[in-house]
């Protein structure tokens, strides 16, 4: 594939995030607003999706004016735009398409659909536009881990748009089992940050919860776990109503990060790769990061915070390195709620 020079727009709403950014070259922010609808969705415990749906109609054209105008950019100063085609929620999906189809139509800008997931792994890719000296690219071959709220997988990258699906869960995503362990536990959504948070000051070994090695495979499984999880506060409720909850999250928490950094390494030795990219909601997790990091085995690439969870920077750098091969999409492209990544 040849890299050409290009800005593109990208776009995502794919769950409660309306999100708008403008990329140079696949790698240089040069904006990226994300409205989070959080707010709207703590009382229900959960993403509700017709109030998703709805409030990124509200949104969606300001985010999109917003990051143009912190990129001091307009759309002429745009050579494709890229948007979330799936997986997510069909109701939210469309928003963006719709929105991604009208400028493209308006203003004869090509239309790239981007799998969610690989937008996830472009996330490792990025860096804000005042970065004095740019990070190495990550080197292929690549080992991605990917945890997010619906997605587990561990992906062998042999080069841009390669992806070879190794193993993933076979139940509970991680961070599916963060948000369930959480409701356990009854610490607030999103449940991923609560638990880290409340295992701050809590001891990882105060409770051993199981692993699921799942052997002979690079599958994940923990469904196991977080029923360990609810079947312990069960019998510890019997005794004193005042769970030890920072206990509890510490030692979840450790049993969820032994598996997927074990594992994740694991595979990185028996492929061979360069290098392991971290990406997904779940690599904010502070115990996840910190695991990868203190290692000195292979390089690793790990997207910052704010690049963690969903944002359009990671759609606009997957679509970059789409639109230098030439994958430009038709004004009838569809959404796609259940798209596997290879
Ligand atoms: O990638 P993402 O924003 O949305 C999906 O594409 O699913 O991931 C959201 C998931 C949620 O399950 C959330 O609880 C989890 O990422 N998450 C975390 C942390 N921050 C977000 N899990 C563990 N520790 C965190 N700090
Ligand atoms: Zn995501």
């Amino acid at each position: 594939m040849e890299l050409k020079p290009a800005r593109i727009l990208g776009i995502e709403t794919s769950c409660d995030e309306t999100a708008a950014s403008v990329v140079e070259n696949g790698r240089e922010i040069l904006s990226s607003i994300v409205a989070t609808q959080i707010d709207l969705h703590v009382k229900y415990g959960g993403v509700f999706p017709e109030v998703a749906s709805r409030q990124h109609v509200r949104t969606i054209y300001p985010v999109i004016e917003e990051a143009l105008q912190r990129a001091n950019m307009s759309l002429a100063d745009i050579q494709a735009v890229a948007v979330t085609r799936g997986p997510g929620l069909a109701g939210s999906l469309v928003v963006g398409m719709n929105a991604a189809k009208g400028i493209s139509l308006g203003r004869q800008l090509p239309l790239i659909g981007i799998n969610h997931l690989e937008g996830h792994i472009y996330s490792a890719w990025l860096y804000p536009a005042d970065t004095p000296k740019p990070p190495p690219p990550p080197e292929f071959p690549q080992m991605v881990l990917l945890v997010s709220g619906g997605h587990t997988a561990l992906n062998l990258v042999h080069d841009h748009l390669q992806y070879k699906h190794l193993g993933g869960t076979l139940d509970d995503a991680a961070g599916e089992a963060f948000d369930k362990v959480a409701r356990t536990l009854n610490l607030p959504y999103p449940g991923g940050p609560s638990i880290q948070r409340a295992a701050e000051s809590g001891n990882p070994q105060a409770f051993t919860f199981p692993r699921a090695w799942m052997e002979g495979s690079w599958n994940f499984s923990f469904s196991g776990l977080k029923t360990a999880v609810l079947r312990e506060v069960r019998s510890l409720e019997k005794i004193n109503p005042t769970l030890p909850v920072a206990n509890l999250a510490a030692s979840f928490q450790e049993a969820v990060v032994d598996v997927l950094f074990s594992k994740t390494m694991s595979a990185a030795r028996a492929f061979g790769v360069k290098s392991v990219l971290v990406a997904g909601g779940v690599s904010a997790n502070q115990a996840l990061r910190e695991a990868f990091t203190s290692q000195g085995e292979f390089p690793v690439h790990i997207p910052p915070l704010s690049l963690c969870t969903d944002n359009a920077a990671m759609i606009a750098s997957a679509g970059y390195f789409h639109y230098c091969a030439g994958h430009l999409d038709p004004l009838d492209l569809d959404v796609l709620p259940t798209w596997p990544l290879s």
